[in-house]
């Protein structure tokens, strides 16, 4: 049997605002693929529970990440855009999912480490087991390739294993049941050599796979900065992001001439490289045309770009959101097209694993 055909799915979380690192880290790429691959893009509003959420608050920003994607240029007609709770195939493979993944595996998760602190006793449960429905996520449907931002890179490598830990478990089972693939990427030691699920690649990089706070260039832009002032909302207005721009730290020194002079300098690697990701330039380029300049120069002349290049989305997005009718629409027939792609993989998933049906 064929191997498995490509196909591309990434997610959002509707927990916070939608901010530049989002869109540079991940929106960015999400438009470019869909020339290439067909794809998947859902707002992970399950993920988004693992932490207290405003029940209103949530639907909100449900709305707002799906218009952050339609105003982007991502294109619900020919690919998928959905909010995850609305496809129960997700929750039934976290749930198989959960009986696959070890405790270890999880527990090493810096997400995880990082999310509950020293609180771990009174964290959710699903915050620990979050990994395990980004898995189901991206394998029901058999999705080959997931563009995101460096920080998931670990959670990506878990859901390799697995997707191999359920290849080998049940490999008898899915050779008798006809349901294999050849597996191209067979380690003779280990692996069967007919699969179910394929081994997920990450797409990390891109022009911007980490796109720093504005006020600290030692902590990644997060919508659950305390401080609004260190990110850039995808609903700011013109005023506001010329003023955090303006008011970005930075150091005392002019900009170097080349990438080199960077080191050491976060906060001003990040400015340029905001301004290479939305150029489209390489940051060499950018220094070659505002190397030697001062910051009170080079500021003025990103927060220009920056402007002319979200004014028009962050615009759109307004527009969209003023009509939650039309959102809910696209949310709901890309849900009827995810579940058409997910429900016959997951029966399969119930016949290997022994769930009659
Ligand atoms: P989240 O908001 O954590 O659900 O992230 C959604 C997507 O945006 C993921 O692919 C992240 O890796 C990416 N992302 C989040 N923050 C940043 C950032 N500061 N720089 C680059 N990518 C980011
Ligand atoms: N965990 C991802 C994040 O915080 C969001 C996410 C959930 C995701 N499911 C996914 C990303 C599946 C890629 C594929 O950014």
């Amino acid at each position: 049997m064929a191997s498995f055909e490509p196909r591309v799915f990434s997610g959002i979380q509707p927990s916070g605002n939608l901010h530049l690192g989002n869109y540079l880290g991940a929106i960015t790429k999400f438009v470019d693929l869909q020339s290439s691959y067909n794809c998947i893009f859902c707002v992970v509003d399950m993920h988004a529970i693992t932490v207290w959420q405003d029940p209103e608050g949530l639907i909100r920003r449900t709305r707002e990440v799906t218009a952050g994607f339609l105003a982007s240029g991502i294109d619900p007609e020919k690919h998928i855009v959905f909010n995850q709770s609305q496809v129960p195939a997700h929750a039934q493979l976290a749930w198989v999912f959960n009986c696959v993944a070890r405790m270890g595996w999880l527990s090493r998760m810096t997400q995880f480490k990082d999310k509950a602190g020293k609180n771990r006793e009174n964290v959710s449960s699903g915050l620990f087991a979050y990994p395990n429905l980004m898995s189901a996520d991206i394998l029901v449907y058999k999705a080959t390739h997931v563009p995101v931002g460096e920080d998931q890179k670990q959670h990506l490598e878990l859901a390799r294993d697995t997707a191999q830990k359920f290849n080998i478990d049940y490999a008898e089972r899915i050779a008798q049941l006809g349901y294999g693939v050849d597996n191209i990427d067979r380690d003779v030691t280990t692996d069967p050599e007919l699969v179910f699920f394929p081994q997920p690649e990450p797409l990390i990089g891109g022009p911007a796979p980490r796109v720093m706070s504005l006020r600290d260039g030692g902590k990644k832009m997060s919508s659950s900065d305390a401080s609004d002032k260190a990110r850039i909302n995808m609903t700011d207005d013109a005023d506001t992001i010329s003023q955090k721009i303006r008011k970005a730290k930075t150091d005392p020194e002019a900009l170097p001439s080349e990438v080199a002079g960077l080191e050491g300098r976060a906060e001003a690697s990040n400015l340029v490289g905001i301004y290479a990701a939305l150029s489209g330039l390489s940051k060499d380029d950018v220094l070659k045309e505002h190397g030697g300049s001062e910051f009170s120069k080079f500021k003025p002349a990103l927060v220009e770009l920056s402007l002319s290049k979200l004014s028009p989305i962050t615009s759109e997005m307004r527009r969209l959101m003023d009509d939650p009718g039309h959102i809910d629409a696209v949310l709901k027939k890309g849900a009827e097209k995810a579940d058409a792609i997910a429900s016959p993989i997951l029966d399969q998933v119930k016949d290997i694993v022994g769930f009659i049906r």
